[in-house]
């Protein structure tokens, strides 16, 4: 049912203005959704994006891909070897990681999911970053089999897949026997001695709530994981952090669907989003949440949308199979000047990555969403590439989206459109086989330089660097 590759139908045009809403849990959840009638555009232009990559390959001389150095600023890195109930282990029980879905078409393909009919796109989990990331790092030319040639060390502990199998755990010893588990392994290492695990990280593919469990907090299935002492002596890259307590978690990009090996499939699919035409000033690719205040802005969203000529609206009725096909979220996207990134269940949405992958501007009602998350990966100067619109003044009725997003000029709009293309590499995981130095920095390499720079600091300042 996810994966079913776009059938040819009417194009975008024909849109309902109609159609049926929904709610459902973040986990429900790709928080995507639309009628199958977009599909066939998407399909025709990938098909020639294919194309356009097969033809590049014949034009310019192949990647140097012999040069497998960790260049640049890159840090060299260790990845432990965790037994594997931390890691691989857990997939063997797959259908049971996730108490909403079967997890097993996303786990394969080192997380990737299930490829889709253009070679490096797939139809991957927005919750699965923990092993992407594990992926990725396994096959960077900046990793190192001498850890004290290291200056960061990887526990790559699939805490986010863990943490989703036992939501429903009511005993909490068991709940999080496993994140304890851990940092007992933790601390038998000699490694972790060397800085008290200040150059050690994790990365966690769900959002920072879910490992955040206090004593006198609400339960609603979280772990202690990130509250141990232990781990607040790491780094947690996290794609969501906590805004306030999250004072050793960074935040890194969800992952999209688009995963390739060279720098000239991320050209040529740059190219193809600048070329987009794009006949609808904006979009909104999600639902309302009828019981949950924080996301009232969502309704607004809804109505207002619905109601303009000039917005697409994309919404289904929970479960509905037509509600996850990527091709049809990229292609709503691709058409759209602006894409609306309002909070739901969180403050941060996988859609924000979608929108940016589709060259569409993303639009803001929260500071949490973007600005206070991705500070590795986003300009710091938002409004080069993003709008912001506070929530409370759409929910007080103090503007209109649409006011809002027509009264930017053209020319200004072309410049952010041409910042948002410009940020698809560092939001991008690259594909984990890619070999070599890629040619563009992604996700995984920015978070590492940052890393870096931060152990750096911080280890300087204790006067520890030296062993
Ligand atoms: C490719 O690798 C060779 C050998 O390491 C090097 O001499 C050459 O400069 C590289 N070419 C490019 C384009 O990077
Ligand atoms: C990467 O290569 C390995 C070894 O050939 C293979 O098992 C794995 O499936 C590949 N990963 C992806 C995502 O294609
Ligand atoms: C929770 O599980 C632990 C470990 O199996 C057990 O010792 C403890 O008695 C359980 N607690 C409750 C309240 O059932
Ligand atoms: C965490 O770091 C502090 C120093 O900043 C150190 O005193 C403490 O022992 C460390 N904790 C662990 C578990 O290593
Ligand atoms: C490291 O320290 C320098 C100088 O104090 C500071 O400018 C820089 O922002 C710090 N970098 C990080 C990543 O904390």
């Amino acid at each position: 049912m996810f994966f079913r590759k776009p059938s040819p139908t009417t194009p975008l045009h024909s849109l309902p203005s109609q159609t049926p809403s929904f709610s459902k849990s973040k986990d429900h959840h790709n928080n995507h959704i639309i009628t199958n009638k977009l599909s066939y555009t998407l399909f025709l232009s990938l098909f020639l994006f294919s194309w356009l990559l097969l033809l590049r390959h014949h034009l310019t001389p192949l990647q140097n891909h012999t040069t497998a150095t960790c260049h640049g600023s890159g840090p060299l890195f260790y990845i432990y070897a965790l037994p594997s109930r931390f890691n691989l282990g857990l997939l063997q029980r797959c259908q049971n990681l996730n108490i909403y879905t079967n997890m097993c078409p996303h786990v394969a393909n080192n997380g990737l999911g299930q490829p889709l009919a253009t070679p490096s796109w797939y139809a991957t989990h927005q919750f699965i970053g923990d092993m992407i990331v594990h992926a990725r790092l396994q096959n960077h030319p900046c990793r190192t089999s001498h850890p004290h040639a290291a200056r960061l060390f990887y526990v790559p502990f699939y805490a986010g897949l863990y943490s989703s199998s036992v939501f429903r755990q009511h005993n909490l010893t068991l709940r999080d026997a496993l994140a304890v588990d851990l940092v007992h392994f933790l601390h038998r290492q000699p490694w972790w001695k060397r800085n008290n695990g200040k150059d050690h990280f994790v990365a966690l593919g769900r959002t920072a709530w879910d490992f955040m469990r206090t004593e006198d907090g609400p339960d609603f299935g979280a772990n202690i994981f990130l509250n141990l002492p232990t781990v607040r002596n790491m780094s947690v890259l996290t794609v969501e952090r906590h805004p306030w307590q999250g004072h050793n978690q960074f935040a890194i990009p969800y992952p999209s669907y688009f995963h390739p090996k060279t720098l000239s499939e991320m050209l040529t699919w740059q190219d193809t989003v600048r070329q987009r035409p794009r006949p609808f000033l904006f979009s909104f690719v999600g639902g309302t949440r009828p019981n949950l205040a924080k996301a009232k802005v969502r309704d607004h969203i809804v109505t207002q949308c619905d109601a303009s000529e000039r917005c697409v609206l994309v919404q289904c009725a929970s479960g509905d199979p037509r509600c996850h096909n990527p091709m049809n979220v990229v292609e709503v996207m691709s058409k759209s000047t602006f894409c609306l990134q309002a909070p739901g269940d969180s403050f941060t949405r996988r859609s924000t990555f979608d929108s940016v992958l589709a060259g569409c501007i993303p639009v803001f009602f929260s500071e949490h969403t973007a600005y206070t998350q991705y500070v590795w990966h986003f300009p710091t100067e938002r409004d080069t590439y993003s709008v912001f619109i506070d929530e409370r003044e759409v929910n007080e009725g103090k503007k209109r989206i649409e006011d809002v997003l027509a009264g930017i000029e053209e020319k200004e709009v072309a410049k952010m459109r041409e910042v948002v293309i410009g940020l698809i590499p560092k939001l991008t995981y690259t594909h984990p086989n890619a070999s070599g130095d890629v040619g563009f920095e992604d996700v995984v390499d920015v978070a590492l330089q940052r890393l870096s720079q931060l152990v750096l600091n911080e280890t300087t300042s204790l006067g520890s660097a030296d062993i």
